[in-house]
């Protein structure tokens, strides 16, 4: 089973997929998680990766996809996994789309997470008093959000067209969005 979580920065993708993959017992892998580890893990790439990162712009298609088909690849992914921040523009989609067909496998269901920019904006701003993302300062999370808006949100429509796309208000508590989600696999 493949499932994608889609949404802005601070819409919930890293907290309601943690909750899903329990349930479903498959493996949920953030692509930003994965990201942050090569920033703290390895040199010369890490160094290149993170200068994205801090300024809030995307990682270069190649790399991104590289790393995913890579953990994908991994035995613990055999029945699947839960894709939290990938893809993020139209030729992700359309590379992990082809490099999928190849496997015969394909995208089971898109999860779109839909919160208004006021709330966004305080969640990531209350996030950066408790943790220490890079990513998290007022300048660069306006970034992020402007590269949703331009890159990112088309997939709704790619995902639509495909028929594969389910929206869910993702405004709420983490159990009542939850809950929406589980509606939506049912
Ligand atoms: P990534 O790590 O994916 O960050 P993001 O998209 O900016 O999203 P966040 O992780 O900030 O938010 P989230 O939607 O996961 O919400 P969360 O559950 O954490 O990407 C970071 C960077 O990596 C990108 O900018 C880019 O540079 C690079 N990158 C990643 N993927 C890439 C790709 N495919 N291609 C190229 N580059 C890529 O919740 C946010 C906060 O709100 C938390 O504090 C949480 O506790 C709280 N919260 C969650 N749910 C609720 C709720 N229901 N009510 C109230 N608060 C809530
Ligand atoms: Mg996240």
């Amino acid at each position: 089973m493949l499932l994608i979580f889609l949404g802005s920065p601070g819409s919930g993708k890293g907290t309601q997929s943690q909750l899903l993959a329990e349930d479903l017992e498959i493996v949920h892998l953030s692509t930003g998680d994965l990201l942050r580890q090569a920033v703290r893990e390895t040199g010369r790439f890490g160094k290149q990766v993170a200068t994205y990162l801090d300024a809030g712009q995307l990682v270069p298609d190649e790399m991104v996809v590289d790393l995913l088909v890579e953990r994908m690849g991994d035995t613990d992914c055999s029945n699947g996994c839960l894709l939290d921040g990938f893809p993020r523009s139209i030729t992700q989609a359309e590379t992990f789309d082809a490099i999928l067909a190849k496997q015969g496998l394909k995208v089971d269901l898109v999860i779109e997470l839909k919160v208004d920019i006021g709330e966004l904006r305080q969640r990531l701003l209350e996030r950066s008093l408790k943790e220490h993302r890079s990513d998290d300062t007022p300048e660069t999370i306006d970034a992020r959000l402007a590269v949703y808006e331009s890159t990112t949100a088309p997939l709704v429509d790619y995902y639509q067209q495909r028929s594969l796309l389910r929206t869910v208000d993702g405004v709420g508590t983490p159990d009542e969005v939850a809950q929406r989600v589980r509606g939506v696999i049912d």
